[in-house]
């Protein structure tokens, strides 16, 4: 399976500010590697991104977000097919900021998940238990529940083809506290019996991703972790140079 390194701008960046990145990171990416970068822009910089790495393999650019639905009165959101047509081959989905500052429930999550999928897009479904919830004993039973309703609908086929799980709790996003290897070692073998128990077999073609306050100094280490196959980065992934030294640590 190839690692997968992907970069969340989340509401960061102009379109030059975007290009100029994205140029930067394809000019510096690893070639012929076991590494596939992905970089997930604001809907507006999708088709620069998309035009500065076209041709490059082990580069693609991804959707933050996509509305279960081809189009219809939807004010504000975005379809599968608009993505593509933007150069979009993934889409995130789940993404704990949209999950507790917009409301996402699990069951919307689902949708988007399994309609992305249908329409043709890689996605990565995020999931991730609160500070509350791990301290409550809950982990185990918050992973399952945003598994299994993120996962309704989709066919096992299509999960082990196009889809990828990142584990981002949501204590360590953006707080500069990283988990443990300890807790993400324990929190992905869990996250792959859990897959298991929904996907059967395909579910060990499923990458799983940890993100949370990853850096370039803490990549190595999260990479050689059993069931860590890729890392999805916020903050360090908006300079191509920290985005570049964690694609490249091992
Ligand atoms: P962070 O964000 O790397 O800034 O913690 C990760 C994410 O939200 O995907």
């Amino acid at each position: 399976m190839k690692t997968l390194i992907a970069a969340n701008w989340k509401m960061h960046k102009t379109r030059a500010e975007a290009r100029r990145t994205a140029q930067a990171v394809a000019d510096g990416a690893p070639r012929g590697t076991d590494r596939s970068l992905i970089v997930f822009p604001p809907f507006t910089a999708v088709a620069e991104v998309a035009a500065v790495f076209a041709g490059r393999e082990g580069l693609a650019v991804g959707g933050q977000d996509v509305y279960p639905a081809e189009k219809g009165a939807f004010t504000g959101e975005i379809s599968p097919a608009m993505l593509a047509d933007a150069g979009a081959t993934w889409v995130l989905t789940g993404h704990s900021e949209r999950r507790r500052v917009l409301g996402e429930s699990d069951a919307l999550v689902g949708r988007k998940t399994a309609f992305a999928l249908d329409a043709g897009l890689n996605v990565m479904l995020c999931i991730g238990e609160t500070l509350e919830e791990r301290e409550a004993g809950t982990l185990e039973e918050v992973l399952r529940r945003q598994l299994r309703e993120g996962l309704a609908g989709v066919a096992a086929d299509a999960a082990a083809t196009r889809a990828a799980v990142a584990y981002e709790p949501v204590w360590a996003i953006g707080t500069g506290k990283v988990a443990g290897c300890a807790e993400v070692l324990e929190a992905h073998a869990l996250t792959r019996r859990l897959l298991a128990e929904i996907l059967g077999p395909a579910a060990d073609a499923v990458p799983l991703l940890y993100g949370g306050s990853v850096k370039p100094d803490n990549a190595a280490a999260l990479l050689a972790l059993d069931n860590v196959n890729g890392l999805l980065i916020g903050g360090a992934s908006l300079e191509a140079e920290s985005f570049l030294r964690i694609a490249e640590a091992r």
